[in-house]
């Protein structure tokens, strides 16, 4: 039982220094984002990480437990990787940077829907029920974001293969013109 324990908290610490790191990478994000709905989606989960590490604090207090967070490489090197994906894109067609863009803040959502997944379990296996329903909301909004990019892909996705088709075309002229 004092394993269980000791293994939910240590994931806490890791998700508490992981969602800190995000707060701080997010604007970032919305920043390089094109799309006015990416660039919404980004503004609205950094309000949703502002509460998730809130979050983690409460369930930290719920533990008895010293808020403190231990060092996520997991998440350092999404975001790096995110931060490579921004600047190497950045001169790109604003439909590749976007999806680009789009691929690495889906990869820090599995990541962190993977983190809460394991947390929630561990809680409610030792029978700690409020610290497992503040996990299962946090939960269910980092799912809700990694399905609102996805929705966010699609059309971006077929209006690429549009101007994909279309090179040489109206299409592509129309394309570079949104670039410049
Ligand atoms: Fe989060």
């Amino acid at each position: 039982m004092d394993q269980l324990r000791d293994l939910l908290v240590d994931d806490l610490q890791d998700l508490l220094h992981a969602e800190s790191q995000l707060v701080q990478a997010l604007p970032k994000m919305a920043k390089a984002a094109k799309n006015p709905k990416l660039k919404e989606a980004f503004e609205k989960h950094l309000l949703q990480t502002q509460g998730h590490v809130e979050r983690l604090q409460s369930a930290f207090g719920l533990l008895g437990e010293k808020v403190q967070p231990k060092p996520c490489k997991g998440m350092q090197g999404l975001i790096s990787e995110g931060e490579e994906t921004i600047n190497d894109n950045k001169d790109e067609h604003e439909l590749a940077s976007d999806l680009a863009l789009i691929g690495a803040a889906q990869k820090v959502e599995h990541y962190e829907i993977s983190g809460y997944g394991t947390a929630h379990c561990l809680a409610r296996q030792i029978g700690e029920r409020e610290v497992a329903s503040l996990l299962a909301h946090t939960l269910g909004e980092e799912e809700s974001a990694d399905y609102l990019l996805s929705a966010i892909s699609k059309p971006l996705l077929q209006e690429a293969m549009v101007v994909d088709s279309g090179s040489g075309s109206t299409t592509t002229a129309k394309a570079k013109t949104q670039k410049a």
